[in-house]
């Protein structure tokens, strides 16, 4: 297939882009920013907030069979301090779905367990997410940024599918100048014996890893493109929850450091408690995600050391 990928340069965009590649698959990727990863799939350079009238000529030339959208401001925090990105993400969705509209091609969405809000339920089924929960401007990013994917569906007959991902971790992932995301912040600090501080000793979540979201994205683009899952809003996680003590304590193993820790209250607009039901996901992709944060730790330190992230 051809696949487009939006937010190409990100985390879960160059993991899947190298994915499909290594299955056979032709991929362009779209962001506004170059793969600092990888050359080994072009990158169109766009600003998707922008409007524009007509395809672009590299994606009309490319002739995209499906498109993924993950372009994205994807940190909570930092939606809270500048929630103007927020609309940005609004922006993205809706630009991308004019993109797949004039393609008259089918169009998943990188969306998020911030949907669910910070409910404190131990297992969140598809169907809770409301947009009363909206806990964060990111939040309510990707609620909106879902509501047009369901209104398209609707009005222009466009299939779609929308993916919840849960703290994604893995390659990838260390351009801590762009974007401090908490799991590359800690190994750094804790592999240089440089103190962390902790917001949220209560929190639970469900840490994926990014092979397992991987394979998810892949087999919900092959039910997609085949017909078989359309128009579905599927959990992607591990489904198992871990304290961010228990995170501290396996990159501390890990890292083969102990960390110095100063524990701290959650920040506002966070989600303090989320394991994802993925009985959808394993129902209709027979998705069976296989790496525990036991696991994936050590393969993320593993890499964060050959990328000389650490030492
Ligand atoms: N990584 C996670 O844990 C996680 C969890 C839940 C949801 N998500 C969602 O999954 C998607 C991918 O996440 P990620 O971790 O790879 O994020 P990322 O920040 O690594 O990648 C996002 C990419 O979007 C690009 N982008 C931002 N604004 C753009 C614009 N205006 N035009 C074009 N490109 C733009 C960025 O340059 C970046 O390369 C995002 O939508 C994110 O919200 C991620």
């Amino acid at each position: 297939m051809n696949i487009l990928i939006t937010g190409s340069s990100g985390q879960i965009g160059t993991n899947l882009g190298l994915a499909l590649l290594g299955r056979g698959d032709q991929v362009l990727g779209l962001d506004k920013r170059v793969n600092a990863w990888t050359r080994k799939f072009p990158t169109e350079i766009v600003d998707l907030t922008t409007p524009w009238s007509g395809l672009p000529k590299a994606i009309a030339h490319f002739a995209p069979d499906i498109v993924v959208h993950l372009a994205a401001w994807a940190k909570v925090h930092q939606l809270v301090k500048e929630p103007a990105k927020s609309l940005e993400n609004v922006q993205m969705a809706f630009w991308a779905l004019e993109l797949a509209r004039a393609l008259d091609k089918p169009i998943a969405f990188g969306s998020s367990r911030e949907v669910y809000g910070d409910i404190h339920r131990h297992i969140t089924d598809e169907s809770m997410a409301d947009f009363v929960v909206a806990e964060s401007p990111y939040s309510a990013s990707k609620i909106a940024g879902e509501a047009f994917f369901y209104a398209y569906a609707r009005c222009y007959g466009l299939k779609t599918l929308v993916f919840r991902f849960s703290n994604v971790y893995g390659r990838y992932d260390n351009d801590l100048d762009r974007m401090e995301r908490v799991i590359p912040l800690f190994v750094r600090k804790i592999s240089r014996g440089e103190p962390i501080t902790v917001f949220g000793r209560e929190k639970m979540l469900d840490f994926t890893y990014v092979d397992d979201c991987i394979s998810g994205v892949i087999a919900g683009l092959n039910a997609l493109a085949a017909d078989k899952v359309v128009n579905q809003t599927i959990n992607l996680a591990y489904g198992q929850g871990q304290t961010l003590h228990d995170l501290v304590s396996l990159i501390e193993l890990a890292t083969g450091k102990t960390a110095t820790v100063t524990w701290a209250p959650s920040q506002t607009g966070e989600v303090t408690r989320y394991v994802a039901d993925i009985a959808k996901a394993r129902k209709l992709l027979n998705y069976s995600p296989k790496t525990p944060l036991t696991r994936g730790m050590g393969e993320y330190v593993r890499w964060c050391r050959e990328t000389q992230f650490i030492v």
